[in-house]
């Protein structure tokens, strides 16, 4: 297929770029590279400046490259920064999220997977976290991200739209040929912030809330690998249906704690990595993780890269190679 990757010089888009080409697409990569790296996008694919904000704009590349489905990975996703400057997140994420389609309807695109994310259930009342949980965020990042899935929702009854909206859970790890992985700027997860201490970066990391009714006391999260992320995404994208919407959990389904993580840190690089206790942050929950069950009955879709150490592990291999990143 012809597929456009919106967002294709981010940290996922980029994974997913490098994914659909291996399986043979023709992938046109997309990003204004305001939080992208041109050098994340695979020289296999063709890569355009684009705001998708630009109906006009967009629409014509979509057309000169005759694209028939679309993966929308561009967004703004700093939790933090959607609390104090919201109308950034209403305008990137939804109102450009509207253009967006704007262009489908004008080039007659109507495959599409969107990433939504876990936010989508703020602080949800069980885990693990099921599709059918009521869906009550508690930022306006995953306000807007809940929006859009709505408007998708009515896209699909209205005009026939086919799509997924992936609910992901933390996102980790790196390609495993190691060619590409996570730069974020600034970073604010923690797998990278961990390593980033590894690597003489940072001098400590933050552990917020050590008192959460947890077995060790610190909060709880789901991490899937990027490229099982990706390879879900694409299995997705066969299964679309005119006027119908597919919404999955994307994670492993098992949690590990802060702690974990940085055990689990310590080990892949050898080193010691001290911390600092710092109070709990607003909004945190204790423990966020997928039950996966709905896409690995109905798509037959589940984790493979499952091992904590292997997930650090490639992210380790792709910042000891770029401690600077790209
Ligand atoms: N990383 C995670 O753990 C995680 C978890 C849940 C959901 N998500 C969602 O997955 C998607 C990708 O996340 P990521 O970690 O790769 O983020 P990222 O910031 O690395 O990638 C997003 C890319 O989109 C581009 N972009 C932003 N606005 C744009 C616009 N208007 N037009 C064109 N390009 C634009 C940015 O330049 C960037 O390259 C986001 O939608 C995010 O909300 C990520």
């Amino acid at each position: 297929m012809n597929i456009a990757v919106i967002g294709g010089a981010g940290y996922i888009g980029s994974h997913a770029v490098k994914l659909l080409v291996e399986r043979g697409h023709k992938v046109l990569a997309i990003d204004t590279l305001d939080n992208g790296h041109r050098r994340a996008v695979d020289p296999r694919a063709t890569f355009v400046i684009r705001d998708c904000g630009n109906t006009a704009a967009l629409a014509a590349v979509l057309r000169d490259f005759k694209i028939e489905a679309i993966m929308h990975f561009a967004a703004s996703a700093y939790v933090g920064e959607s609390v104090t400057d919201p109308r950034k997140y209403y305008r990137n994420n939804v109102s450009n999220t509207i253009s967006m389609l704007d262009a489908m309807n004008l080039t007659g695109i109507k495959k599409l997977v969107f990433s939504s994310t876990c936010a989508t259930y703020g602080e949800p009342e069980k885990v693990p976290i099921t599709e059918d949980l009521f869906q009550n965020p508690i930022s306006p990042y995953g306000q807007s991200k809940l929006m859009v899935e709505r408007i998708l929702m009515d896209c699909a009854r209205a005009e026939g739209l086919a799509f997924a909206a992936p609910r992901y859970f933390n996102v980790a790890g790196a390609a495993l040929d190691g060619s590409i992985g996570e730069d974020h700027r600034p970073e604010t997860h923690l797998i990278p912030i961990v390593l980033q201490v590894a690597l003489g970066q940072r001098t400590h990391v933050d552990i917020f809330g050590t008192d959460y009714p947890t077995p060790d006391g610190t909060c709880i999260r789901d991490y899937i690998h990027v490229w099982d992320l990706v390879e879900a995404h694409l299995l997705l994208l066969e299964r679309l249906k005119a006027g119908h919407g597919l919404f999955y959990n994307l994670g492993v389904g098992k949690g590990y704690s802060v702690r974990d993580i940085i055990k689990a840190c310590e080990k892949v690089t050898g080193k010691s990595l001290p911390t600092r206790e710092s109070a709990r942050r607003p909004g945190d929950p204790p423990a966020l993780y997928a039950s996966p069950e709905k896409i690995l009955r109905e798509i037959g879709w589940s984790a493979k890269i499952t091992d904590l150490e292997q997930i650090v592990g490639s992210a380790w291999n792709w910042f000891k190679a770029h401690p600077h990143g790209y």
